[in-house]
């Protein structure tokens, strides 16, 4: 008999880089305490549901255009149906409420692409993170991995790591390095950690 994990879920709106990320630290042992048992997009057209469907994992769809004012409702029904005990937000593009965030207390991260409480907040996903932080010209940028509450970007931090901004950098060019030098590396491991203390049933 294999040994428990902790049924995670990954909400995602776009590529799924990060995705890929844990998808990968699974299968080569990093993560050990986690399983990732369903992807759950808020669109048809996210890659990302293609590279779950790679890994022959569980996804599902729920839409604003769907589901209107019970949208996140039926993400909340969703995610008790399947027995879910760990949510990671890896580029997942909404903002979620104080009903949401109090339903899964603690057991909600999101890996944001700065260092909090630098270039965070309503407004700063994606590339917009990167273009404030050339505009403010800071020398150092770098990702986050923190829980959810709610208050956009606002929970307790949990990794951080930081990334080198180099002259002519562009955001893109920007966001390439802050992924590959930080993001892929601390929410493996955010996932890791966090899914040993829910095994041994620490408190969070
Ligand atoms: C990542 O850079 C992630 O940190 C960011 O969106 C990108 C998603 O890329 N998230 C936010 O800005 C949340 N505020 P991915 O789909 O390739 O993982």
């Amino acid at each position: 008999m294999s040994a428990k994990k902790v049924k995670t879920a990954v909400l995602v709106s776009g590529g799924g880089t990060n995705l890929q990320a844990i998808i990968d630290a699974q299968k080569s042992g990093i993560i050990k305490s986690g399983e990732i048992t369903l992807v759950l997009s808020n669109r048809y057209d996210a890659y990302a549901l293609e590279r779950a469907k790679a890994a022959e994992i569980k996804t599902a769809v729920v839409t604003r255009k769907d589901f209107g004012k019970d949208f996140e409702d039926r993400l909340i029904s969703v995610l008790t149906e399947n027995g879910i005990e760990l949510i990671v937000l890896a580029g997942f593009m909404v903002i979620l409420s104080k009903k949401f965030t109090d339903t899964f207390k603690n057991r909600i991260i999101n890996v944001h692409p700065s260092l909090i409480p630098s270039f965070c907040g309503e407004g700063y996903y994606g590339l917009r993170v990167h273009e404030a932080a050339l505009k403010k010209g800071v020398k150092v940028t770098g990702a986050t991995v923190h829980f959810v509450n709610e208050i956009p970007d606002g929970g307790e931090i949990i990794e951080q790591k930081a990334v080198r901004v180099y002259p002519g950098d562009t955001p893109e060019r920007l966001q390439k390095r802050v992924m590959r030098q930080a993001e892929w590396k601390i929410l493996p491991k955010a996932v890791e950690k966090i899914s040993e203390r829910i095994l041994k049933n620490e408190r969070l």
